[in-house]
């Protein structure tokens, strides 16, 4: 069996999303909240949609920590420093922890449409500082739509994964390659994070003007380039 994957803020709709995909391609699944209620509420909601073959539980953020060491952070900017503090000592030497965060000017009352900047350069970075030492930040999911991820349709979107640890970034591409239509594409050291982040803003604001859940797609590199689960005509590149 595959190490259990704790969605840290799992109870939102980004890790709700992620942790449903997830569990539909068959991964065991743990919900994190500061709530352990919500949590296994979450779990439930689910269990629920994807029968009785889904492996998810609810716990508590620092439970679900001390549970795996496999870890997506799905937390509003603004508690992701305060939240990482306080699971430092719950957080396993050697976890790896994949970051989601897009640090949105929403998270200080400004537009969703607009980025702050990070003193580390980007959300992800933050996060690299505050785990101890020893684990290794992969950013990644900042681009996927949570409506898009929530729903029964294809996910027609790439992840670029963004780290200093190639092992990581390698699990992480796997996970990202088990979502029905994404690739993953191995986007360089986690300070290209700080890029990836401000496309999501970029893409809310298209999302507003046009009306629809934006991803993107990376086209013109090698096959070698993309991991996924299925074929994709050569059109679709
Ligand atoms: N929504 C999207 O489409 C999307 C797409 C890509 C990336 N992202 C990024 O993913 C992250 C989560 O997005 P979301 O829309 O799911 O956010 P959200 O609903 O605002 O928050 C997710 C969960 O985080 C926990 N949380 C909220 N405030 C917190 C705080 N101050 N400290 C600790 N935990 C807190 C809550 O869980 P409990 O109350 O149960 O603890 C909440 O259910 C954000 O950084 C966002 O930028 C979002």
């Amino acid at each position: 069996m595959s190490r259990a994957i704790a969605v840290i803020g799992g109870t939102g709709p980004a890790g709700m999303g992620l942790a449903l995909r997830w569990a539909r391609a068959g991964e065991p699944i743990i919900i994190g909240s500061r709530d352990a209620t919500r949590a296994e509420q979450a779990a439930e909601a689910i269990r629920q949609q994807v029968g009785e073959s889904a492996q998810v539980s609810g716990m508590e953020n620092a439970a679900a920590c001390a549970a795996t060491d496999l870890l997506v952070l799905t937390v509003p900017f603004e508690g992701q420093a305060t939240l990482l503090k306080q699971l430092k000592t719950a957080i396993r030497p050697g976890s790896i922890v994949i970051d989601a965060t897009v640090p949105l000017a929403a998270s200080v009352g400004g537009r969703a449409s607009r980025t702050l900047g990070v003193w580390q350069g980007s959300a992800a970075q933050q996060t690299a500082e505050l785990v101890p030492k020893g684990v290794s930040v992969v950013a990644a999911f900042q681009n996927v739509s949570a409506e898009v991820l929530n729903g029964d349709e294809d996910v027609e979107c790439d992840v670029i994964v963004c780290g200093d640890d190639p092992q990581a970034i390698e699990i992480t591409m796997d996970l990202a390659a088990k979502i029905p239509r994404t690739r993953a594409i191995d986007g360089g050291k986690l300070e290209n994070a700080r890029i990836v982040e401000q496309i999501t803003a970029l893409l809310i604001g298209l999302n507003v003007r046009h009306k629809g859940h934006s991803g993107v797609r990376i086209t013109g590199l090698p096959e070698s380039a993309y991991k996924s689960a299925g074929e994709f005509p050569k059109t679709g590149r």
